[in-house]
């Protein structure tokens, strides 16, 4: 009998992880698969953060640090808010978090009571969704349109604000899409939440760094946006360090210190090592991880050029992160290899079966036509990859 609580039993398994385990799977018995579905940048932590956190150790940081980061930590993302977003923070309104996942959680925990509404545009990550549920916030989802670069409209966002909406989460650069969000652009979704002071806004900016036209903005940086906006980042993505687990918030001091409260009796703070890590990273010059990003960048355009020459693919022109959604629901309906097409789950599966080609499926991210390909894997196998899944639909 199954004795365990319902929360757990609601909460669906992470599909990226489900796909990267299916993938570990098929590899241990010998197919050589092309893992195109992690959201995680395939370079090595930079030497110079590597060095601090050698340091930190032999200078014997080992104890609990204060729940909400080290001061030196806070003061050095005080800084990096200031320098690349020009928002002013103050130490009481930054919490550092075990990866940004963990600051998202934190927030739906102490901001959501049951019932209450959090907007997601879609495709929105994959775990919004159910971070939401877990704290018995109701996901509502918004469908955005290719044609309209899978961003959602000023119309939009009011016709989905109800009574009971609490909050709007998003990411720009936006994983799955990799679409920006422009000044313009979120001017719009402010003058509709102006009409609705009760609204409070996630801005995720994980991806902040790796966008390949410039000009980020932070929807905390209009004046009337700043006291209801929660600006999440970390280095997970920008850095390569997925592994150290370090996220941050800044945003109002009273969410603050209620997130401060929440992850004091669940993790009391972040690890010791990765936080001096961390300082050391944000105070890096942005130009210390170029080369990163223009090696996004080129495999973006690589890949874009290689899915164009196959049929039934329609993509948008991803402006960050490291991604790529192509609408795949020509293939709806067919049978090939004898296996017939009927979801983007069917189709992701098919590719991984026929082509040895890990992506993940559009339904993780709430939109049924799309798949997401990651491009944080080498050009060559980003080559060999889009090669195999062209002869498995032909
Ligand atoms: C949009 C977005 N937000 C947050 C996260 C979580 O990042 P972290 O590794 O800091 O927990 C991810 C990771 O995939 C992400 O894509």
């Amino acid at each position: 009998m199954n004795q365990l609580s319902d929360r757990i039993n609601k909460l669906a398994t992470s599909a990226t992880l489900a796909m990267a385990a299916k993938a570990r799977e098929l590899r241990a018995e010998g197919k050589d698969i092309i893992g195109l579905s992690l959201g995680e940048p395939d370079f090595n932590t930079p030497d110079f953060i590597k060095e601090a956190a050698i340091e930190a150790i032999n200078q014997n940081y080992n104890s609990y640090t204060p729940v909400d980061g080290y001061v030196e930590l806070k003061e050095a993302i005080i800084k990096k808010f200031k320098r690349d977003n020009n928002l002013s923070y103050t130490l009481p309104q930054i919490v550092v978090s075990t990866g940004a996942k963990q600051a998202l959680a934190n927030i739906a925990a102490v901001m959501l009571n049951p019932g209450d509404e959090v907007i997601l545009p879609c495709p929105y990550w994959v775990s919004y969704s159910d971070i939401v549920q877990l704290s018995d916030g109701v996901p509502v989802e918004v469908q955005t349109s290719i044609d309209n670069d899978f961003k959602m409209t000023a119309e939009q966002l009011e016709a989905a604000i109800t009574p009971k909406t609490k909050m709007i989460w998003y990411s720009s650069p936006c994983n799955p899409s990799g679409s920006v969000y422009s000044k313009a652009e979120l001017r719009a979704l402010a003058d509709v939440l102006q009409k609705h002071p009760n609204i409070y806004v996630v801005s995720d900016e994980i991806y902040e760094h790796i966008n390949f036209k410039g000009g980020h903005f932070s929807m905390a940086e209009f004046d009337d946006m700043y006291d209801r906006t929660i600006t999440v980042n970390g280095v997970s993505k920008a850095f390569a360090m997925t592994g150290w687990r370090i996220g941050y918030i800044g945003g109002p001091d009273w969410i603050a210190r209620a997130c401060n409260k929440m992850q004091g009796q669940i993790t009391s703070g972040a690890n010791c090592i990765a936080q001096r890590a961390t300082i050391t990273a944000l105070e890096a010059d942005p130009s210390s991880i170029k080369y990163m990003v223009d090696e996004f960048k080129e495999r973006r355009q690589l890949i874009l050029n290689l899915l164009s020459d196959i049929e039934g693919f329609k993509t948008n022109e991803p402006e960050g992160a490291f991604y790529v959604f192509p609408n795949i629901s020509y293939y709806f309906g067919k049978t090939i290899k004898g296996k017939t097409i009927n979801n983007a789950s069917d189709f992701s599966l098919f590719l991984l079966e026929e082509a040895l080609v890990a992506t993940v499926t559009g339904e993780a991210f709430g939109n049924k036509d799309c798949i997401r390909i990651s491009y944080a894997a080498s050009q060559d196998d980003i080559k060999e990859a889009i090669k195999r899944i062209k002869t498995a639909l032909s």
